[in-house]
């Protein structure tokens, strides 16, 4: 379908745009049905270019009248815009056009949320906003006026002339229109401010509704610290005097990185003790980087279309992911990231989703913010900087920015800088662009007379539209143990180019135990004959904290294997090596908590389905609940004394060392709870000061089919906290047990405060009923149907959410005859519904395919 589609745009078919655009000016007449966007436009030809067709996007915009060079003209409206005769050298264009905020469901353009305007442009919403060359490789100056009543009136770069009923704002640096941003409320600032590097001082505002004034301290510092980071890592310099960010209720989004102006959904910056998590916390403070990061990766240097989409966001991510680790902890980071890839990078690139990083077409861009395109982007960056070394990635990176600062350019832009800097040869590396799917690296040991040798061997399984792999440079860092335990080799890392190749290791007095893909250095599944033995002595010895804590997951996931595919029950060695580990007060809280995370029933399902059997989503449930019960029990007194020594006596801070002990704790009481009750979680429910103690506790109460006094003294006690009402209409149906999970979510409908046209509410519910797998997977089918019923239902409100909630369903080729039937079912009553957007048709007709 996506081959076929007329509408389908091809990387291989962009052409330079025939205008560019000098500078453009902008009045906004605000109304709530009828806001009129006045636009002024200077043209020029571009002398790159091949043609001289005159285009401007445009889409549901009323057409009020246009003028070139003053003269009154008529253009002509066609799909998607409007042409017209345009003279072969500078012109300014205007038009009026009037816009419909108030019924702008799909919350892109400019639209309306609680009573605030707001907009959002990226990818291709400025067209929704007035007619516009709207492609990022058109970057031009913008200059704002915006008239209401509304108390604050914002936009993009500084402050111009404000009076009675208007403000002014004029950024100075071209940028693309997916960047432009107003907004115009009745908000209030938290504000502070920032010395740059060069003495230029910065107003920096976050702006909220009255009732979230007290949520906003830990933004506003996690801003700071971005902003010195960038400076201190990068060099890079804030250039404007005042950064604004607003947070909005109703976004499809995380967040939006627009000029000076960021837009956050709510979820993603607003947070207080009482209301937010650690996790959101952490979450909010990679989020406020990640924006403020686009700054230089995404705004000062943009992408020339939107094929090269990954060249802002791989790298943003890469450096997020950067900022995490130096604020926090690099090992626990990693191994955050590494479980995210796998748990959905690894399943998009598996299934009928799967894509290259830079895809070569698309029908509907907004269906291409991936997480191959994020999560995996970053990884190519950051194999990048293994394979050129730490010095090498910082000269290619000042490179690329000095050469392409103002510009909008390519990956092989970017591949240039890092070759023109270290002197290294990319062609075959810059197939991880262009090359879908996730690579298996096969192990083979050989050990004779002193000399060890590793040969690797790499395969990528096909996916749509790619058959045949090539391969790949792939950066495997390596060391090797003694097998007393001591490291005789230390990290190196080998470079696997070829399909297969070989590497020795010679003058060594006893064969090695290898430590192999140390620190995760390349998104590729490891294929490695191992013994439980090996692996529980990587778990204990093993200096490189990500490989220690992948030897206790494949412990981990070997043992489920055999008891969802040969009936066995939990494995003792296992659990009494995981046992020394989260007993090892050497070792980092948080990091013995991600000890005590199982792999996921999804991961599993995966797993299964490679070893050639459709997984039976109710028998991995219960398997993975039967070894939890099983550490539980045998762990009991390891556990409880964790709980007891590792709480918290002092006032709530969610700096890293006392998240990392909440994690610690709350992954006790979660396993205690299955085996010795609720009396503890209750206790903590009680007690709880804080939203990180207080959730884990009604969590663990939920998970044991207690808790209801609980849930309602929540409800009671957070009605009034949309964000934290979120929680509660979430954690219901991720607790559920998988036969209640379809009616729980169906109730949860009904109930008075799920407001669904809302993506974080719609989410809150659907997200957590696909995010339970065997609920999900329940063989009635139920939550199929309810699943469809609600995207059918949203579809033509907000196609952008539905395309993507869709991919609930990708999977859906792993499992059996009765459920590949009855997805089917769905999917095809999806695909055939009459006036379906064409967002989620391209993705249903891709899962079809
Ligand atoms: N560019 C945003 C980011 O990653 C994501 C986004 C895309 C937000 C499209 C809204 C719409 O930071
Ligand atoms: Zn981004």
């Amino acid at each position: 379908m996506t081959q076929h589609d007329p509408r389908t745009v091809y990387l291989r078919d962009y052409t330079p745009p025939a205008y560019l655009v000098d500078e453009v000016r902008l009045t906004f007449r605000l109304a709530p049905h009828a806001t009129r966007v006045l636009s002024e436009i200077r043209f020029r030809p571009n002398p790159d270019a091949t043609g001289r067709d005159f285009f401007l996007h445009g889409e549901g915009l009323k057409l009020i009248s246009a003028h070139i060079n003053g003269a009154q003209v008529t253009p002509e409206l066609i799909e998607g815009g409007l042409t017209l005769d345009a003279p072969d050298a500078s012109f300014t264009f205007e038009a009026e056009v009037e816009i419909d905020p108030e019924n702008n469901t799909a919350l892109e353009g400019l639209y309306r949320s609680n009573g605030m305007y707001c907009t959002q442009c990226e990818a291709e919403g400025f067209r929704k906003i007035t007619f516009y060359p709207d492609r990022p490789d058109v970057m031009a100056p913008f200059h704002v006026r915006i008239e209401s009543d509304l108390p604050v009136l914002l936009s993009n770069g500084n402050p111009g002339a404000s009076g009675e009923g208007f403000a002014e704002w004029s950024d100075p640096w071209p940028k693309p229109a997916y960047l432009f941003a107003l907004v115009a409320g009745d908000l209030v600032a938290h504000s502070g401010s920032f010395t740059t590097m060069s003495g230029r001082d910065v107003a920096l505002n976050l702006w909220v509704r009255e009732a979230d004034i007290d949520k906003c301290a830990f933004g506003m510092e996690a801003l700071k610290k971005s902003m010195t980071w960038d400076e201190e890592v990068y060099g890079r310099e804030y250039d404007l005097d005042v950064f604004n960010i607003v947070a909005v209720d109703d976004f499809n989004m995380g967040a939006m990185e627009n000029k000076g102006l960021n837009i956050f959904n709510s979820s993603a910056v607003l947070a207080s003790p009482a209301t937010a998590t650690d996790a959101d916390f952490e979450r909010i403070e990679a989020i406020i980087a990640h924006e403020y990061f686009h700054n230089w990766t995404g705004n000062r240097v943009t992408c020339r279309d939107w094929f090269q989409l990954c060249l802002k966001e791989g790298l943003t991510v890469f450096r997020d992911q950067q900022f995490t680790g130096d604020m926090r902890s690099h090992a626990v980071k990693r191994i955050d990231d590494a479980m995210l890839l796998r748990a959905a990078q690894f399943r998009e690139d598996n299934g009928p989703l799967a894509h290259p990083v830079r895809p070569e077409s698309f029908v509907e861009i907004n269906n291409f913010y991936t997480v191959t395109v994020y999560e995996k982007g970053a990884e190519i960056v950051g194999m990048l900087r293994r394979l050129v070394g730490d010095e090498g990635y910082g000269k290619a990176l000042d490179l690329y920015f000095e050469r392409h600062d103002g510009q909008a350019v390519t990956i092989e832009d970017w591949l240039r800088a890092f070759e023109d800097a270290t002197g290294r040869d990319l062609s075959q590396f810059a197939r991880w662009y262009s090359q879908a799917g996730t690579p298996r690296v096969h192990v083979a040991e050989d050990w004779s007379e002193g000399r060890y040798t590793l040969t690797l061997r790499q395969e990528t399984p096909p996916t749509p539209g790619q058959p045949d792999k090539q391969p790949v440079v792939i950066p495997v860092a390596v060391g090797l143990l003694n097998p007393n335990g001591d490291e005789v080799v230390p990290t190196q890392v080998l470079e696997l180019n070829e399909a297969e190749q070989s590497f020795a290791f010679d003058g060594l007095s006893a064969r090695p135990v290898p430590s192999i893909l140390r620190g995760f250095s390349a998104p590729v599944i490891l294929r490695q004959e191992q013994s439980d033995e090996t692996r529980a002595f990587l778990l204990a010895h093993d200096t490189d904290p990500f490989n220690k804590w992948e030897a206790g997951r494949d412990l981990a996931r070997t043992n489920l294997m055999a008891m969802i595919q040969d009936g066995t029950g939990p494995d003792a060695g296992y659990i009494d090596a995981l046992g020394r580990g989260i007993a090892d007060e050497t070792l980092d809280p948080a990091f013995r908590a991600q000890l005590l995370a199982l792999p996921g029933e999804d991961e599993l399902a995966q797993a299964i389905f490679e070893t050639g059997h459709a997984p039976d989503p109710t028998a991995i449930h219960e398997a993975r609940e039967a070894l939890r019960h099983g550490i539980a029990d045998r762990l009991g007194d390891v556990l409880s004394r964790l709980y007891d020594t590792h709480q918290i006596t002092g006032p709530y801070s969610p700096e890293a060392a006392d998240a990392g002990r909440r994690s610690l704790t709350n992954a006790a009481l979660s396993l205690l709870s299955l085996t010795q009750g609720g009396d503890r979680a209750r206790a903590q429910y009680r007690a709880a000061d804080n939203m990180t103690q207080q959730i884990a506790a009604l969590g663990g109460l939920l998970r044991i089919g207690e808790g209801e006094a609980e849930l309602k003294a929540f409800e009671d006690q957070w009605s009034h906290e949309r964000l934290v009402m979120n929680k509660w209409f979430g954690l219901q149906v991720a607790a559920s047990a998988p036969r209640d999970a379809a009616a729980t979510a169906e109730a949860l409908t009904a109930h008075p405060a799920f407001d669904w046209k809302n993506p974080n509410r719609f989410r809150a519910v659907f997200g957590a009923l696909s995010g339970n797998a065997a609920g999900f997977h329940a063989p009635s089918g139920a939550s199929y149907r309810l699943l469809a019923d609600w995207l059918l239902k949203l579809d033509p409100l907000n196609p952008q959410t539905t395309a993507r909630m869709t991919q609930a369903f990708s999977t859906w080729k792993r499992y059996d005859a009765d459920r590949k039937t009855l997805i089917r079912a769905e999917l095809e009553r999806i695909a055939s519904t009459e006036g379906l957007s064409r967002d989620t048709s391209e993705m249903i007709g891709r899962m079809l395919a």
